[in-house]
């Protein structure tokens, strides 16, 4: 059964769709089989180009999720990885099932190594409360400024520890903020959370990238950055 890893981003905006997607490419190239689900409320599909119609609202409503169904949503034929898009109809997305990430993996994950969850920031979604509760290692994405670090801080109490979600999990430090607001270095951070850090530095060309459908792999100090995620996330196989 593959296995899942959620990236949940601390607040909007922080880079969590660009690394879900760019971890997903990485782990491709080196063979590994992998579905990438998004399943964020800020859609998030804006690194992969395609004119697909389908995506995860057309599980909601059957009763039961078979891997025909699952299989059908899935897009194949645009990238290495394969992928599910996020919600279509927004104004539906408090209407998930809470174990709809669960029930997909269950049908097709025999299928894949690796299942990436771009878990969003909206944890009062079912869709996100789901992608964080099937995960077997979360990725935490803060940028250091300490309005990210805040609320982090308040997920953590609420959240992530009264559920056992905290232990095992990483911190991922990106370094893009446009404000260039105050920013804690990764020794504080991980002085102060007790979590493993990875740090992402801010590359040039993020929102042209954005806007031409693709991610930042391909920059040389940001391959590296990610590739230190996937060496995390491989490294759990064994
Ligand atoms: N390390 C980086 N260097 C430069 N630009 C970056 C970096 N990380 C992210 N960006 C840019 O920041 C913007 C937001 O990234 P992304 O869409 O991944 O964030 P998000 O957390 O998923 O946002 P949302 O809350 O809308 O879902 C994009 O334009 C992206 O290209
Ligand atoms: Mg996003």
């Amino acid at each position: 059964m593959g296995m899942i890893i959620t990236f949940f981003g601390c607040m909007g905006d922080v880079g969590t769709s660009m690394i879900a997607t760019s971890c997903a490419q990485d782990l491709a190239g080196l063979r590994q089989r992998v579905l990438l689900i998004y399943a964020s409320s800020h859609v998030g599909d804006d690194y992969v180009e395609d004119d697909t119609r389908v995506s995860i609202d057309d599980l909601r409503r059957s009763d039961s999720i078979s891997a025909e169904a699952v299989r059908a949503i899935i897009v194949k034929d645009t990238c290495k990885f394969h992928y599910i898009k996020t919600v279509r109809e927004i104004t539906q997305i408090k209407y998930f099932d809470p174990g709809v990430i669960t029930n997909i993996v269950r049908a097709v994950g025999k299928e894949y190594d690796f299942i990436l969850v771009d878990g969003g920031c909206d944890i009062q979604y079912p869709l996100t409360a789901s992608a964080l509760m099937a995960a077997d290692k979360r990725f935490f994405i803060v940028t250091g400024t300490m309005k990210a670090l805040r609320r982090f801080c308040s997920v953590r109490d609420v959240l992530f520890i009264p559920k056992g979600m905290y232990e095992d999990s990483h911190i991922i430090i990106n370094r893009y903020d446009k404000k260039q607001d105050a920013v804690a270095s990764s020794q504080q951070i991980q002085q102060r959370f007790g979590l493993p850090c990875v740090e992402v530095p801010s590359v040039k060309g993020g929102a042209r990238a954005e806007t031409d459908g693709r991610t930042l792999l391909g920059k040389g100090c940001y391959n590296q950055a990610i590739r230190n995620i996937t060496i995390e996330i491989r490294g759990r196989r064994g």
